[in-house]
């Protein structure tokens, strides 16, 4: 469950604010799309939702951002381990870089948490497995392909079962291949009672994935609603990130899977 109230937030070095009264609210078995043009604030959202913003950045931040019910103002980073998971818009930023095998990668947060051997290896393996790395397991995280490496971030979360997960464009260096398996693994999260806020910049494999749609502009939230409402907005040609929006929203979910009724990011 995430609840933002009238959020913002301005960076230490910035002008004006990269986050301006932002409301919006994500719950459980939820899935949330935000989209938006390059610099809108997505991946300060990103950051917002997992605690790294403003603690780890600065920053002046006002109005309240609250998951499964903690106020993130009073919640230190360590106590979202395990609870919330971000997958970072650059893959590469995720990798440890203490373990030498993507399988010890993955691995390498549930030691951290202390969980026995062998769930860890039934874990470990069952992620490799869902993310089709099982080939590649045994291989460097810095020999993988841009695309595995984003599988292995994805995957170096998923293991962890965040009851929160937020992914900044996880599908961006994603084949057709890969990103089936990302948006296959979503819907397993959505089934699980995972609630998932998801950053894309273009989605359109993912647009039937989402019960609902923030779209940002310039640190705002200009529309939310689900795809369909968000489509017929007549500001659409306003916002900088109309053909992104389109074409995402364009992209035809499957039949029979339009308008969730009971999810709403309001
Ligand atoms: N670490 C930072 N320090 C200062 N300004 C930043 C930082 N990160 C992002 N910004 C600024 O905040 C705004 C939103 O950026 P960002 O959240 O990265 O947008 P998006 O992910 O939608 O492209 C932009 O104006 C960007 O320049
Ligand atoms: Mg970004």
């Amino acid at each position: 469950m995430i609840e933002v109230k009238g959020f913002s937030f301005t960076y230490p070095t910035g002008s004006r604010p990269a986050l301006s009264d932002v409301d919006f609210e994500v719950a459980p078995r939820e899935l949330c799309a935000v989209v938006g043009g390059g610099g809108a604030g997505k991946s300060t959202l990103a950051g917002v939702v997992s605690g790294t913003v403003p603690h780890l950045t600065g920053g002046t931040a006002r109005g309240t951002v609250r998951v499964n019910c903690r106020d993130l103002d009073d919640t230190p980073l360590s106590g979202l381990v395990g609870e919330v998971g971000l997958v970072m818009q650059n893959p590469f930023n995720q990798i440890s870089g203490a373990r030498f095998s993507v399988r010890e990668e993955i691995a390498f947060g549930l030691e951290n948490l202390g969980v026995p051997r062998d769930e860890m290896a039934a874990r470990v393996d069952l992620v490799l497995d869902d993310l089709g790395l099982t080939g590649v397991r045994d291989r460097s995280p810095y020999e993988l392909s841009g695309g595995q490496q984003q599988l292995l971030a994805i995957g170096s979360v998923l293991v962890m079962r965040p009851t929160v997960m937020v992914l900044d464009e996880p599908t961006s260096q994603l084949d057709a291949a890969g990103n089936a398996l990302v948006f296959e693994a979503l819907g397993t999260l959505k089934e699980q009672g995972v609630t998932v806020l998801l950053i894309e910049h273009r989605m359109e494999r993912l647009a039937h994935a989402a019960d609902r749609v923030l779209v940002l502009d310039r640190g705002a939230i200009v529309a939310k609603g689900t795809p369909g409402e968000v489509l017929a907005d007549e500001r659409l040609e306003e916002w900088g990130s109309h053909r992104c929006v389109t074409r995402w929203l364009l992209a035809a979910p499957p039949a029979g899977d339009s308008g969730r009724p009971g999810s709403r990011c309001r």
